[in-house]
């Protein structure tokens, strides 16, 4: 059965000591407790080596939020998915919308970037979601479902079946407003139906599926209690070590 997963974005937060003493003091909660979900943090690429070094793996997983669209060579300033697997991080968050947005990041390049780390042994965590003038014109459902077809739909079932799905309507993203755990398992709901369709129920039931945008300790209960809402791509509260236990303690 799918897991249930809380993973924490820094985004563009925290010098390198600073996340490395957030990294240290998660470990130490977790070394000392049991939870119920896997936990995982994504942190900017340069503090990814010392943060392996400081976590169990086992306990507390670490992702990239990038990475490069091609295997290696002359692309000054990027970060390949075989470099970040050689840090010791498992995941990498790759489609966030910041990255759509601000970065021209398109489905055929998030496509190459999803190929690129599953070659590489890395856990894609890849996010889709809708802009607000989207959502109002009731166009969500179509929306995420192109950016899984554009992006995803040419692997194959083994490599499908290695993608975590990360929900984020961008409406929600850093705004204090969250998307109502209703509207949020109606569309897990339908993301987990466009699954099944391409790669049959079982790999459907399988995929964890992740809610993302001002989820926070107060709300992730009621969130991730729907049937289809399997945790949690957390932003902000993810920046200390109480917010961020708060949310996984949800589970
Ligand atoms: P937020 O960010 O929790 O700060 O809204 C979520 C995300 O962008 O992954």
């Amino acid at each position: 059965m799918r897991k249930n997963i809380v993973a924490g974005n820094w985004k563009m937060n925290k010098t390198l000591q600073e996340g490395v003493a957030l990294a240290t003091e998660l470990n130490e909660i977790l070394a000392s407790k049991k939870v119920n979900c896997d936990v995982i943090i994504g942190t900017p690429f340069i503090h990814l080596a010392s943060v392996c070094a400081s976590v169990d793996s086992a306990k507390l997983g670490v992702a990239a939020e990038n990475c490069a669209d091609h295997v290696s060579g002359a692309y000054t300033g990027e970060v390949s998915a075989a470099m970040v697997k050689s840090t010791g991080a498992q995941y990498v968050i790759l489609g966030h919308s910041e990255r759509r947005a601000y970065y021209g990041e398109t489905p055929a390049i998030l496509k190459t970037k999803v190929e690129l780390a599953l070659a590489n042994g890395l856990t894609p965590i890849f996010c889709i979601g809708e802009v607000l003038a989207e959502r109002e014109a009731n166009k969500q459902f179509e929306v995420v479902e192109a950016q899984i077809k554009e992006s995803l739909f040419d692997l194959s079932v083994e490599d499908f079946s290695k993608i975590i799905l990360a929900y984020e309507p961008v409406w929600a993203i850093g705004t204090g407003k969250t998307a109502t755990a209703a509207q949020a398992q109606e569309i897990h709901a339908y993301i987990r139906s466009v699954l099944a369709a391409k790669y049959g129920k079982k790999v459907a039931d399988n995929c964890s599926i992740l809610y993302g945008g001002s989820c926070k300790a107060s709300n992730a209960g009621e969130l991730f209690a729907n049937p289809d809402v399997d945790g949690g791509l957390i932003g902000g509260a993810a920046l200390n070590a109480k917010d961020f236990m708060g949310i996984v303690d949800a589970f």
